[in-house]
């Protein structure tokens, strides 16, 4: 494995404590095929790090292997320093983790606001906090505010992901997992939701980004991630691979 520069901002601050997140030489598998060979990886409070690489490349798996709903026979995932390898994902959002799954899966019928609701009873918070975390999203997504009542399922594709992080956010207090969350928005919808996850971020969230589009990413993110093959195959500060030009065809043969 490479790294542009030497120890990141996570690698320095693992020092001062457990990482908000810490994924430890993960092995995953479906059935018999073992798709995650030692994938190791941390987010911090505040960091926005990007996880790429090409299609197949582990994305995803890794992201459900964190929330439990993949089988996972070897390493850690720690969130403040509790392991919950093994757990089901819906303990893992007691961790204070959202996830925003790849298809943005809106059950048809629910209405914006049911979604929150049910978002909240998945967070298992006491009431009045359920209350708040939905209020918290709204704030966050102040645009939805006039859909509440609205089949989600019925929405833009722009809107169907404002909930789908809305929900993410009602859950996950403190961590946020989104996969290919900006997949066939317009450009400047996509970049809208990117600016939003770096202002969620910026407050306090860490925010695991998966996504296609490695540009983009590579400007939002603090830290990046490459997987290839189900191995990290780089890791690096984004400031240090902007400067670097040749990086995505390196690492991701685009
Ligand atoms: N449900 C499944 N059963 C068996 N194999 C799977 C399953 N889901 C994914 N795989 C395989 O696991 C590997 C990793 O897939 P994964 O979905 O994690 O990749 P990804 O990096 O998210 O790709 P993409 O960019 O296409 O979303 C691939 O070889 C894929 O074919
Ligand atoms: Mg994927």
């Amino acid at each position: 494995m490479s790294t542009a520069q030497g120890a990141g901002p996570a690698e320095r601050q693992d020092a001062a404590g457990p990482a908000l997140l810490q994924v430890e030489e993960v092995q995953a598998y479906y059935g018999l095929a073992h798709v995650l060979q030692g994938v190791s990886l941390t987010v911090q409070p505040g960091e926005l790090v990007a996880l790429l690489g090409r299609n197949g490349a582990g994305k995803t798996t890794t992201v459900k292997s964190i929330m439990g709903l993949v089988t996972v026979r070897g390493g850690h995932i720690r969130c403040e320093g509790r392991d919950f390898v093994g757990l089901p994902a819906e303990s893992v959002a007691q961790f204070g983790v959202g996830y925003v799954p790849e298809d943005r899966r809106m059950f048809p019928g629910l209405t914006v606001r049911e979604n929150f609701r049910l978002a909240g009873l998945g967070s298992r918070l006491p009431k009045a906090e359920q209350q708040a975390a939905i209020g918290r999203a709204l704030q966050v997504f102040p645009q939805l505010e006039a859909h509440l009542d609205r089949d989600a399922s019925r929405l833009s594709g722009g809107q169907q992901q404002m909930v789908a992080v809305g929900r993410a956010l009602i859950c996950g207090r403190k961590l946020l997992l989104v996969d290919e969350v900006t997949q066939g928005l317009a450009p400047n919808i996509a970049a809208d939701m990117g600016a939003t996850l770096r202002r969620i971020a910026d407050e306090g969230h860490g925010v695991l980004l998966v996504e296609q589009n490695s540009q983009m990413a590579l400007e939002l993110a603090d830290r990046v991630y490459v997987l290839d093959q189900g191995v990290v195959v780089h890791r690096g500060d984004a400031v240090a691979l902007r400067r670097d030009p040749g990086w995505m065809e390196r690492y991701l043969q685009l």
